[in-house]
């Protein structure tokens, strides 16, 4: 049998992608909705004895969407959408899908065949929307400096972040660079909610970050937004200022007091006009 140069050469690259499809490895591939991905055969050129099937499937590949034959190609409409999205390269037989959506996540398999072997490749494509953009907001709304027998103690700062949940989703508090907290679940159709005590009053290096693998979006913190009850002159903790508010009110209130008694005492203030009481 005769076997031209070329052939051989492209029997020997199936060849040695037959021996790696061995180890049913299963390439992963991450993209982001709207964005389009380019699943390589690792054929490099075609001729007429290769013969390349895509098979496409939400949990197994078994539906025929693409094929090249004799140097046609074939596109066919059989998943929802993903026919006009499609192309096929005619050098090379990898498949392109444009502008894909979640319902293309999925296993993609290519079946390469020539006249003695058959090889396959194997992608299990994930494709994620944009993370949505945390929420912070107070958990508390009132906080106060309160008296206890150990003295005054503040509340801290009680906030929480959430973020839609969706697949892939965590949502994390940082403080800086450092991880403090973070939370995800399985579960799709929620809210992801994570709360945290802010302790430093003076700086706002606490944000939270929702991420999914392929992208993620961050809000700051911020005092004077999150947590308004304690931009006012009170420093953390300082409760030292809030004792010497408290000390001068009183004094303010007694001398006021001394003063209206001295006043009444001295008959230079009516008490109560209305009812005509006088004191003398
Ligand atoms: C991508 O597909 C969506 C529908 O899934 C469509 O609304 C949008 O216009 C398409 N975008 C482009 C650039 O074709
Ligand atoms: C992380 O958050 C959970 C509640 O979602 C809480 O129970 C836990 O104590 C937090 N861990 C830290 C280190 O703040
Ligand atoms: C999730 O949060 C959004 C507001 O950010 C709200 O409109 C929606 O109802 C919430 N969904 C659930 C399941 O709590
Ligand atoms: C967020 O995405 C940027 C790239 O867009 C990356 O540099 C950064 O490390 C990511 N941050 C997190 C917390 O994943």
């Amino acid at each position: 049998m005769f076997v031209s140069k070329r052939f051989a050469s492209i029997l020997l690259i199936l060849c040695g992608a037959f021996i790696f499809a061995q180890t049913d490895e299963i390439k992963t591939i991450s993209v982001m909705k709207g964005d389009s991905v380019t699943l390589h055969t690792g054929v490099s050129d075609i001729n007429r004895d290769i013969q390349i099937l895509w098979l496409f499937g939400p949990e197994n590949p078994d539906t025929l969407i693409a094929e090249i034959y004799k140097l046609k190609i074939f596109i066919h409409g059989s998943y929802e959408g993903l026919k006009d999205r499609l192309q096929m390269d005619p050098q090379t037989g990898s498949l392109v899908i444009g502008n894909i959506t979640t319902s293309h996540s999925g296993l993609y398999t290519a079946q390469i065949m020539t006249d003695t072997v058959t090889i396959y490749k194997r992608f299990s494509v994930i494709v994620y929307a944009p993370v949505p953009l945390p929420v912070i907001e107070s958990s508390s709304l009132v906080s106060e400096c309160q008296i206890s027998d150990r003295g005054f103690s503040c509340e801290d700062c009680a906030v929480k972040c959430s973020a839609e949940n969706g697949p892939g989703v965590s949502l994390s508090w940082y403080k800086g660079r450092e991880r403090l907290n973070q939370t995800s679940s399985p579960e799709l159709n929620i809210n992801l909610s994570l709360p945290l005590e802010i302790k430093e009053r003076h700086s706002d290096v606490y944000h939270c970050v929702a991420a999914n693998p392929i992208s993620n979006k961050t809000t700051q913190f911020s005092f004077q937004q999150h947590c308004p009850q304690y931009t006012d002159s009170i420093p953390f903790c300082g409760c030292t200022e809030a004792v010497i508010r408290l000390v001068i009110s009183a004094l303010v209130g007694v001398a006021a007091v001394a003063i209206l008694v001295y006043d009444i005492r001295s008959g230079r203030v009516d008490a109560s006009p209305q009812t005509n009481v006088r004191v003398k």
